[in-house]
């Protein structure tokens, strides 16, 4: 097991450069499936989750290498549709190759999948979905997928789940006809797999909008592919929380800067200064301490991103003034805030809601119980006094690729150990 140790109070000063959307990454590995030959992810972090993506690539008869950054896969001799136990249930992207199998074999067998311990995670929209557009699906302790011919639908999903968004943007593909996806997810990652699709032969449009056209049929490209996602809109938040709580000037290029509103939402409230140095490079400055936030609500995106509330919670708590953060993607996800009050945090949770009263933070020995709740409480050690510890940091990894090494550069103390 390893931990991290961090010395709280240091400034962040310099240049970040955001790794590639990890919830851009997963999906495109399991849409390379559709592809049977190579494709190159450029600037693809080697997280945790993105290598048990790859290794069931491998157990479906793919292969992948790295090469520095660049992911390399090769599915021209995946040939089987049945997804292995083990691997599935470490990760709910692993439920996203549903729509790829489906596309390029007619089936798909899954155990039901892992991932964050973040609350309920059922499937029924991902099987409401595909049933609707012809796939017979049997559950039971694995879930099998049939769908030999597919018939082109308009599809309402009953709300904007992202991995159903994608899986049925995949199945899709083998359905005569053009499918209509109604109510569906608008995040930059569905953009991405948009592009990556279309990319190698499929008529796809769009994403980013409530409403996807799928044309079925696709005879995929025969040549190799490369492409380049968009930058990690989390990973830019996470180290923006993380500087916003400590104070600091950063240099970060990222196109995110000016797409997204959780950051006009940070800088409304926080006494900083942004300007654009070139292209996508911008300049950021913090001065301590944050500003309250005030009243903040998750939701399915272009709403405050779910994936930045505890980052966001974690910030607040070294802040001056209110916070009142309401999840409304996923309402347990609120575990981390018993650790962060080990750190002296004045937050209490209420159902979906969770009150924070800025104040001084002190060092504490923590534990993290999930990804984001991980970065929370790295967030939370940054900005308190004195020396904190981390444990389970085998979370943070799933999604942050040597987070401790980019947080020391930019002037953290901060450093990983066994135990
Ligand atoms: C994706 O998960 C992301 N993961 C999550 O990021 C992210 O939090 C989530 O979208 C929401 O933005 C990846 O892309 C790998 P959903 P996904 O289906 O697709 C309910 C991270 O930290 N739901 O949009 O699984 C569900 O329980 C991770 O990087 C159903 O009820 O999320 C949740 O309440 C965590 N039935 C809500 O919808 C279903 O069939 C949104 O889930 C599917 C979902």
């Amino acid at each position: 097991m390893e931990k991290f140790i961090i010395n709280g109070g240091n400034k962040l000063c310099g240049r970040f450069t955001v790794q590639s959307a990890k919830n851009s990454i997963l999906p495109l590995i399991s849409a390379s499936i559709i592809k049977s030959g190579k494709t190159r992810i450029l600037r693809c972090p080697k997280i945790n989750d993105v290598i048990v993506m790859c290794e069931i690539i491998r157990s479906l008869g793919g292969s992948y290498e790295f090469d520095g950054d660049v992911l390399l896969l090769d599915t021209e001799k995946v040939s089987s549709w049945v997804m292995p136990k083990q691997l599935t249930q470490e990760i709910r992207a692993s439920l996203f190759t549903v729509g790829a199998l489906i596309c390029r074999f007619g089936y798909a067998s899954i155990y039901m999948p892992g991932g964050c311990n973040i609350g309920e995670r059922p499937i029924d929209i991902h099987v409401d979905g595909l049933r609707a557009i012809g796939v017979n699906v049997t559950e039971n302790e694995e879930r099998i997928f049939s769908g030999n011919r597919l018939l082109a639908r308009e599809v309402t999903l009953r709300f904007p789940s992202v991995g159903a968004t994608e899986n049925l943007m995949m199945a899709s593909l083998r359905a005569k006809g053009i499918t209509v996806l109604k109510n569906c997810a608008k995040e930059p990652e569905i953009v991405d797999l948009q592009r990556y699709l279309n990319l190698i032969g499929a008529k796809i449009s769009g994403a980013g909008t409530g409403v996807i056209k799928i044309e079925g049929g696709i005879t995929p490209c025969k040549e190799d592919v490369e492409f380049l996602p968009s930058s990690d809109r989390i990973e830019l938040g996470t180290v923006l929380y993380a500087a916003a709580s400590v104070g600091g000037e950063l240099e970060i290029e990222s196109e995110e800067i000016k797409n997204s509103d959780f950051i006009s939402k940070l800088f409304k409230n926080n006494a900083c200064k942004i300007h654009n140095i070139n292209g996508n490079i911008y300049y950021i400055g913090f001065s301590r301490p944050a500003v309250g936030f005030g009243r903040v609500a998750t939701g399915p995106y272009p709403e405050f991103p779910t994936d930045l509330q505890p980052q966001l919670t974690a910030c607040a708590c070294s802040s001056v003034g209110v916070t009142a953060v309401i999840e409304r993607v996923f309402p347990n996800r609120f575990a981390y805030v018993e650790q962060l009050r080990l750190f002296g945090a004045r937050a209490d949770v209420f159902a979906n809601a969770c009150i924070i009263e800025g104040g001084r933070l002190h060092g504490a020995k923590v534990t993290a119980g999930d990804l984001r709740g991980g970065a929370s409480l790295i967030i939370g050690a940054l900005s308190a006094e004195g020396e904190s510890e981390i444990r389970n940091v085998s979370h943070v990894d799933r999604g942050y690729y040597k987070l401790e090494d980019k947080l020391s550069a930019l002037g953290a103390k901060i450093r990983r150990e066994r135990y």
